[in-house]
């Protein structure tokens, strides 16, 4: 099965540009893309950070937008989202008894666990105990192989002002999650605006691009502003099965030239790969 991984739409209301870019806009061609190109897709998840201001405006043109998506979407908040306006564009979005947006559902092969991390009044990411008791109870009451979704890493990716505002409560999560890490086949999370592969203490993750500003690769540990350019939006397109997770990047916008590598039956191989020309197409 394939479902869509969605993050950081950033929209603001107004059809305004935000850093030099129009969320609303990039979230409308995400959706004719994933419609197009992903119909099939069994579902799709925003990890967060639907909107930029958390206003009624950005949730209007949000929902406006998302809810053209012929297939379930599940949503879940960042540290940019879950206020009032949030609630009254959505009232049906799923919350656990004690109001935060986590939730669970199943897919074929898997239990989709989906925290909410947020903390009132920062950027940081936190995961209290009233939400460690939540994820406690919902990994002990299944075997079934599971997939993780939460907005904030638990762990630092290198760049130091995301790394600032990562999930502050990693130790405590990691706790919980420990006697289950033999069947969490994958985390996937947003937040950091950047194509991120890896491995935290046994779990394999993967963090997508945004679809309006990015975050850009800077290493230095002395850069506390967040670095920021806009490479190309892009969402996520997951294959899944009894045996293997496949996250791919799909840039829906990009413009790059597209064609078959392999020549036409009958044309010779080599003159055809030297020969090929693109209208508009500069090289480096
Ligand atoms: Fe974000």
């Amino acid at each position: 099965m394939k479902f869509i991984h969605l993050t950081d739409t950033h929209v603001i209301g107004g059809d305004r540009l935000l850093y030099g870019a129009n969320p609303a806009r990039r979230l409308a061609r995400a959706v004719d893309s994933i419609i197009a190109d992903h119909g099939d897709a069994a579902f799709v998840i925003v990890t967060g950070d639907m909107t930029h201001w958390g206003d009624a405006d950005a949730y209007a043109a949000f929902a406006h937008e998302i809810r053209r998506l012929p297939m379930s979407v599940h949503l879940m908040v960042g540290n940019h989202d879950d206020s009032a306006p949030f609630t009254q564009t959505f009232p049906d979005a799923a919350r656990d008894t004690a109001g935060f947006v986590q939730f669970t559902f199943n897919t074929p092969h898997h239990r989709a666990i989906c925290l909410d991390t947020k903390m009132p009044g920062t950027h940081a990411g936190g995961y209290c105990e009233t939400r460690l008791a939540w994820l406690k109870q919902q990994l002990e009451q299944s075997q079934e192989p599971v997939l993780l979704f939460m907005h904030h890493p638990p762990f630092a990716v290198g760049i130091k002002a995301m790394d600032n505002i990562m999930m502050q409560d990693a130790e405590a999560f990691h706790d919980v999650i420990a006697p289950h890490k033999h069947r969490i086949q994958h985390l996937f999370f947003g937040h950091v605006h950047r194509a991120i592969f890896g491995n935290w203490r046994g779990v394999s993750f993967s963090c997508m691009r945004g679809l309006n500003h990015q975050v850009a690769l800077n290493l230095n540990p002395e850069t506390t502003n967040v670095p920021g350019d806009l490479a190309q939006p892009a969402y996520g397109v997951v294959l899944l099965s009894e045996d293997f997770v496949v996250a791919h990047m799909c840039e829906f916008a990009a413009t790059s030239p597209r064609f078959l590598l392999g020549a036409p039956e009958g044309e010779d191989n080599t003159a055809y790969q030297l020969d090929m020309r693109h209208e508009g197409f500069t090289d480096l």
